[in-house]
């Protein structure tokens, strides 16, 4: 019996070998939590469907982002749950809106201490819960929800976001927000373009935390993407390049790492991928279960996110890994 002379078992041999060759490193800094902001509630409410993490209200958000730094978290995206939604999402934009009175109170506390991330969307905000205006029979208006968008980036750099990251999928949105913040002296607020985002059966948990129940039984597959489209993604992360993107996005994550991984040749503006809410609730309930282990499984999912390609990933574990990670 003759052994090829090269053995790659030797340099798994020991943990201190395994780590010296780790190919991926995933840090603290790589991570973005998504946060929950509901308006009119005193203290924290659970969220059924996502385990250990809450709709906060006005002071919990400013305490937990406090933790984040104090973690070394580099970002928080927020979300907003309104008091009252309508048919243009008018919350969306008010300057009294809860985002807005968020992103204040965040910025005062913490200055350029962390990257304050809003998302840029309707949804949250209508009473329908489409991502855009609709017509008179019912259909996404495209063009008239762009001018929703370009008013809800306005308010959002008003009251001191960073980034803004647009999550509606509409054709030209990018562009569209890109004009409104450079018309609005907000030329340094960066944006941040869920380009590729799927019309996926995983954002479920999500819609329980932001209240949202898409009328008539209705869903997004006239805007977000089909799942089994690969050079699509290709195509609308170009668009949102040319269209003045800062960063772009691929969401969900683990069902769409060859999207990442071709994102990541096509591009070289930093890249975020979105491990969704029913990525992490599927993680939860089976570790609840006792059929896996849901530190070691959410650790592994989010390294193969980042070895895939990802720049930065938002997750519901990002406290939790952050903690790991020290
Ligand atoms: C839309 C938006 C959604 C998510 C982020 N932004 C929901 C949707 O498109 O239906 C989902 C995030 C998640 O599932 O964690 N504003």
């Amino acid at each position: 019996m003759s052994f090829p002379a090269r053995r790659p078992r030797r340099l798994r041999r020991t943990p201190a070998l395994r780590r010296l060759v780790a190919e991926t490193r995933l840090g603290v800094e790589d991570l973005v939590a998504p946060l929950f902001v509901r308006e009119d509630v005193d203290a924290p409410v659970p969220i059924t469907s996502l385990p250990g993490v809450v709709q906060h209200s006005r002071s919990s958000l400013v305490d937990e982002v406090g933790e984040l730094v104090d973690l070394g978290v580099p970002a928080v995206i927020l979300f907003g749950i309104p008091a009252q939604k309508d048919a243009t999402g008018a919350g969306a934009s008010d300057p009294d809106g809860v985002v807005q009175v968020a992103l204040r109170d965040l910025r005062d506390r913490y200055a350029d201490r962390i990257v304050l991330m809003a998302d840029l969307c309707l949804d949250e905000y209508t009473d329908h819960g489409h991502c855009g205006l609709l017509t008179g029979s019912g259909e996404v208006d495209n063009d008239a929800t762009l001018e929703r968008y370009a008013e809800v980036a306005v308010a959002q750099a008003e009251a001191g976001v960073d980034v803004c990251a647009p999550s509606g999928m509409m054709d030209g949105q990018v562009a569209a927000i890109r004009a409104a913040l450079d018309g609005a002296s907000a030329s340094h607020v960066a944006v941040l373009a869920y380009a590729a985002k799927y019309a996926s059966a995983l954002y479920g948990p999500f819609r329980d935390a932001v209240d949202v129940e898409i009328a008539d039984g209705g869903d997004r597959r006239g805007y977000q993407q089909d799942p089994s489209n690969l050079r699509e993604s290709l195509l609308e992360l170009r668009l949102d390049e040319a269209e003045g993107a800062d960063m772009l996005m691929v969401k969900p994550a683990l069902t769409y790492l060859d999207v990442l991984a071709r994102a990541r040749d096509l591009t070289d503006l930093p890249l975020a991928a979105y491990h969704v809410s029913g990525e992490y609730a599927m993680v939860h309930a089976a570790a609840e279960r006792g059929w896996i282990d849901g530190d070691a499984v959410a650790l592994e999912q989010i390294t193969s996110v980042v070895r895939a390609g990802a720049d930065m990933v938002l997750t519901y574990f990002a406290r939790s890994l952050a903690e790991r990670l020290q």
